[in-house]
C-alpha cells in the first residue's frame, strides 16, 4: 500500500548471497561487482589484475559491504579451481555468477592467427564455460542460482575485424541456452546481457581510429555510449528473484543499436 515503504521488501535485495564476478576489476565487472555489493551481496572478486580487485574491494567495504579477492585467470582450470575454493571457505556457497572477463583485440579475418583466434576462444568462451560450469556444480548442491554471462551485440552482428570475438560471444549465447534448459530442473537460471557500446577502460584502449569510434556511436539510435552502471542494473535484475520466471533469455542493453 502507499504510504508504507518500510514494510516493503527492497527490489532487487542480495542480502544474504553470494557473488563471483570475473574481471572484477575494472570496467563492467567493476560496476556490477559495486552493483551488487549496494544490493546486499558478498562478492568475489576474481581478475587477474588483482591491485585493480582490492582498489574494488576497498569501495565496497566504504559501503560496509564484504568482498574478497582472488586472482584468476579464467582460461585456467586450476585458477577457477580455486576462486571456487577460496569462496566456499570465506563464504560457504555460491548464489550468483556473473560470467564477465572478456578480451576483444581487433585483427582482420585474412590475417587472423591461429593462435589469435584461438586466444580469444580460450578466454571468452572455453574460460566462461569452465567458471559457470565450475559454479554450476556447488549451485546444485543448494538446487538455486543465477548465472548471468556477459556476451555482446557481436553475438547477432558482424563487426569488422572481430571474427573470433563475433565467434566466441554467439558460442556464449548458444551455451547458455543449453545450459538454461539443462540446469532449469535443478533450480538454477542462466541468461544473457548483450551490451552494445559501452565506455569502459577496454574500449578506451581499443585500437580505432577516434573518428571511427565516434562514428560507432553515431549509429546508434540513442546516439551514444552506454555506461558500465547501465549494464550492472541489467545484471542485479537477473542475479535477483525479481526475475524468478527469466532463464535462457538475452537482454540486449545496446540505446537500440539492433534494432534498426
Ligand atoms: N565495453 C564494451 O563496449 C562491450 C560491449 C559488449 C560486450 N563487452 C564484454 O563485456 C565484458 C567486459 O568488458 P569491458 O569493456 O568492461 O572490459 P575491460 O577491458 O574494461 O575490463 C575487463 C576486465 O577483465 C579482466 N580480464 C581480461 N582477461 C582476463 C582473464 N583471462 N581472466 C580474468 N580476467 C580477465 C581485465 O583484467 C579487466 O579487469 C567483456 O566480456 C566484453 O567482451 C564489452
Amino acid at each position: 500500500m502507499f504510504g508504507m515503504n518500510k514494510s516493503l521488501p527492497k527490489f532487487c535485495d542480495l542480502k544474504g548471497k553470494v557473488a563471483v564476478v570475473t574481471g572484477a576489476a575494472k570496467g563492467m565487472g567493476r560496476a556490477d561487482s559495486l552493483k551488487l555489493a549496494g544490493a546486499g551481496a558478498k562478492v568475489v572478486l576474481c581478475d587477474i589484475d588483482v591491485a585493480g580487485c582490492q582498489l574494488v574491494a576497498d569501495e565496497i567495504k566504504k559501503m560496509r559491504g564484504e568482498a574478497i579477492v582472488v586472482k584468476c585467470d579464467i582460461s585456467k582450470k586450476a585458477d577457477i579451481d580455486s576462486v571456487v575454493a577460496e569462496t566456499l571457505k570465506k563464504f560457504t556457497k555460491i548464489d550468483i555468477l556473473v560470467n564477465n572477463a572478456g578480451i576483444y583485440p581487433s585483427e582482420p579475418f585474412l590475417q587472423m592467427s591461429e593462435a589469435n583466434f584461438a586466444k580469444v576462444i580460450d578466454v571468452n568462451l572455453k574460460g566462461s564455460f569452465m567458471m559457470a560450469q565450475a559454479c554450476a556444480k556447488e549451485m546444485v548442491k543448494q538446487k538455486s542460482g543465477s548465472i548471468i554471462n556477459i556476451a555482446s551485440i557481436a553475438a547477432i552482428k558482424g563487426f569488422p575485424g572481430l571474427s573470433h570475438y563475433c565467434a566466441s560471444k554467439g558460442g556464449m549465447v548458444m551455451m547458455s541456452k543449453v545450459m538454461a534448459v539443462e540446469l532449469a530442473g535443478l533450480g538454477i537460471r542462466v541468461n544473457v546481457v548483450d551490451p552494445g557500446a559501452i565506455d569502459t577502460p577496454g574500449t578506451h584502449t581499443m585500437e580505432m581510429k577516434a573518428e571511427d569510434k565516434q562514428a560507432m556511436v553515431g549509429g546508434v539510435p540513442m546516439k551514444r555510449w552506454g555506461t558500465a552502471e547501465e549494464i550492472a542494473n541489467a545484471v542485479l535484475f537477473l542475479a535477483s528473484d525479481e526475475s524468478s520466471y527469466m532463464t535462457g533469455s538475452v537482454m540486449v542493453v545496446d540505446g537500440g543499436w539492433i534494432a534498426g
